[in-house]
């Protein structure tokens, strides 16, 4: 059995939670006006105030003790010194190393990374700067109009969301798209009303064998060549990969593939060259910009004390919920459309990190990991879900953010959209009594508050800014690795699924019924080969791939 649930922090944050628990918010805070400013910290233009979590002072110091306990500084030294700390994969993380501006090596395996960084960053400011000013072009001599992102998990989420986000710095000359999904909806959907001649593909994929992005490549290949000759691939296609091999069969030329490294983990890669297209649409030096802020993020997690350290309060945090508390949940709550694509974002950073259920030794663990991750941007989620929060049965942490200043010109919006991220946070903490509701129904319309959130308020949503925010997502995720003794580098999790995928596509395209699966997946797979018998889908071998056809025998 691991040790965490029997050692001393663990113990003594147990025993002060069955006191803590009992006290109500509203009595925290009647019992110490200068709440806010113990329980809040500023970083550069990041205002974080989490005064509004079922802690006090006792609690903070436990935290740290656990913190302590678990040597977070010392794992905050490995990651950094390129030790194989992705022990199950035999690889180092060090995405820190992609936004490192401090001057120092920063090595694996004796060697110094920063090279290598340097010049992928120039490759992509030359690439990028080219398509933004016309100078690279289509194969008829037209300027890129429209670039398409076809890629998956990390491949996508990071540079979706972050160009959605800095949407005010982009190109009006260039629209953007994102392509995921292998459900052909997604391609068709993004390629409507586009015309090849002006079009750009960037084949984003580390490994360049997950089965989704080459279906999506192979398909805008083809509808490309639908209009254009084959060689116009060579100008109209450019790949981001660790596997720059594959990426130069698939027929891209050499000098449109940006190579990225095994050291970086795709959910933490789109400070890499799969960050194209997000330089493509804001340019190299807000990308550089949003390295930065990244960066000084890094400073402040490695230099910054425990206690005054915002990743390591929000790692903590979400410790003394998840396994305290026995919250099962977190929303992210971004009180800005340019961050709408955030939760999505953090749900893969945080879940398909610390969704784990084995110790870094393999030991299975007898504590909860991860949290469910989900969202939505304000004020909309106010309309469908904050019901439930409000007056449901479930215990739900929050992050609420937002940005002191607007970037579009309907000033008076702000102010609305403000008023309600202060009353959300408020409403939900300080909760309602029946005699403080007006009227009846007194028991419908009461509710008990002291649902905790953390507010990140910051200046504005620069691309300095948004690269700092993200990176404190990425060390909380670390942190919170760190005190469960888990691998937040490896994704072990999601193959059973792909190779069953491969198994049943091979079936679909066989004649006869299915009795290879259980009885539920033998009903369904037949059931769809009956209700398509008339029409069958195009089988991959049609489609270029290598699987029989439906009628030969299994
Ligand atoms: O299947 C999960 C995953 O491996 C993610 O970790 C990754 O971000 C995504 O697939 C895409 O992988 P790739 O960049 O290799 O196409």
């Amino acid at each position: 059995m691991p040790a965490l649930t029997r050692s001393p922090a663990w113990k003594a944050l147990k025993a002060h939670h069955k006191t803590l628990a009992k006290r109500h918010l509203r009595e925290l805070f009647a019992a110490d006006p200068r709440r806010f400013d113990q329980f809040s910290l500023q970083f550069n233009d990041i205002l974080l105030d989490y005064s509004k979590n079922r802690i006090n002072k006792e609690t903070l110091r436990l935290l740290i003790a656990l913190a302590k306990q678990a040597e977070l500084k010392r794992w905050i030294k490995k990651i950094l010194s390129g030790e194989k700390i992705n022990n199950t994969e035999n690889r180092a993380a060090l995405h820190m190393a992609l936004r490192n501006r401090s001057g120092r090596d920063i090595q694996v395996d004796g060697r110094d990374l920063m090279p290598q960084v340097e010049k992928s960053l120039e490759h992509m400011r030359r690439f990028s700067d080219a398509v933004r000013s016309g100078t690279t072009r289509g194969h008829t001599h037209k300027a890129f109009t429209d670039v398409v992102n076809l890629g998956i998990g990390g491949s996508h989420l990071g540079p979706l969301m972050v160009t959605k986000a800095l949407k005010p710095y982009a190109s009006p000359h260039l629209r953007l798209h994102f392509v995921s999904n292998v459900d052909g909806s997604d391609l068709a959907d993004a390629l409507r009303g586009l015309n090849p001649e002006t079009t750009l593909f960037l084949v984003v994929s580390k490994t360049f064998t997950t089965a989704e992005t080459l279906a999506n490549a192979r398909s805008a290949r083809k509808w490309l060549l639908d209009k254009l000759p084959e060689e116009a691939v060579t100008k109209h296609f450019a790949a981001v990969s660790a596997n720059p091999d594959a990426a130069k069969e698939f027929g891209i030329l050499a000098n449109h593939v940006f190579e990225f490294w095994d050291w970086v983990g795709g959910r933490y890669s789109l400070w890499s060259a799969v960050g194209l297209s997000i330089a493509i649409s804001i340019g190299m030096d807000n990308f550089s910009e949003l390295l930065g802020g990244a960066y000084q993020m890094d400073e402040h997690f490695i230099d910054a004390p425990l206690e005054k350290n915002m990743p390591v309060i929000l790692g903590l945090l979400s410790i003394w919920y998840t396994n305290f508390f026995g919250a099962e949940t977190h929303a992210v709550l971004p009180y800005d459309q340019l961050l709408r694509y955030l939760p999505a974002y953090l749900q893969q950073l945080e879940m398909e990190s610390n969704g784990k259920r084995v110790t870094r030794d393999g030991e299975a663990v007898n504590y909860a990991t991860a949290p469910i991750i989900w969202g939505e941007a304000g004020t909309n989620g106010q309309h469908s879900f904050y019901q439930l929060i409000a007056q449901g049965t479930r215990f739900v942490p929050m992050d609420f953010l937002a940005a002191c200043e607007a970037q579009h010109t309907f000033a008076e919006h702000h102010a609305l959209l403000l008023a309600n991220f202060f009353a959300q946070s408020e409403g939900l903490m300080q909760g309602q009594t029946e005699s403080e509701v007006d009227g009846e129904p007194a028991r419908h319309k009461a509710f008990p508050g002291n649902q905790p959130s953390n507010s990140i308020l910051f200046r504005k949503l620069d691309p300095k800014t948004l690269g700092a925010l993200i990176a404190l997502y990425e060390h909380k995720v670390f942190v919170e690795s760190v005190i469960w003794n888990v691998n937040p580098f490896d994704q072990w999790g999601v193959e059973l699924g792909k190779t069953l995928a491969k198994k049943i596509l091979r079936e679909l395209f066989m004649s006869g019924k299915t009795d290879s699966h259980d009885s539920s997946t033998n009903g369904l797979i037949n059931y769809f080969k009956e209700a398509t018998k008339s029409s069958p889908p195009p089988s991959p071998r049609e489609r270029g791939g290598k699987v029989r056809v439906r009628g030969n025998k299994q």
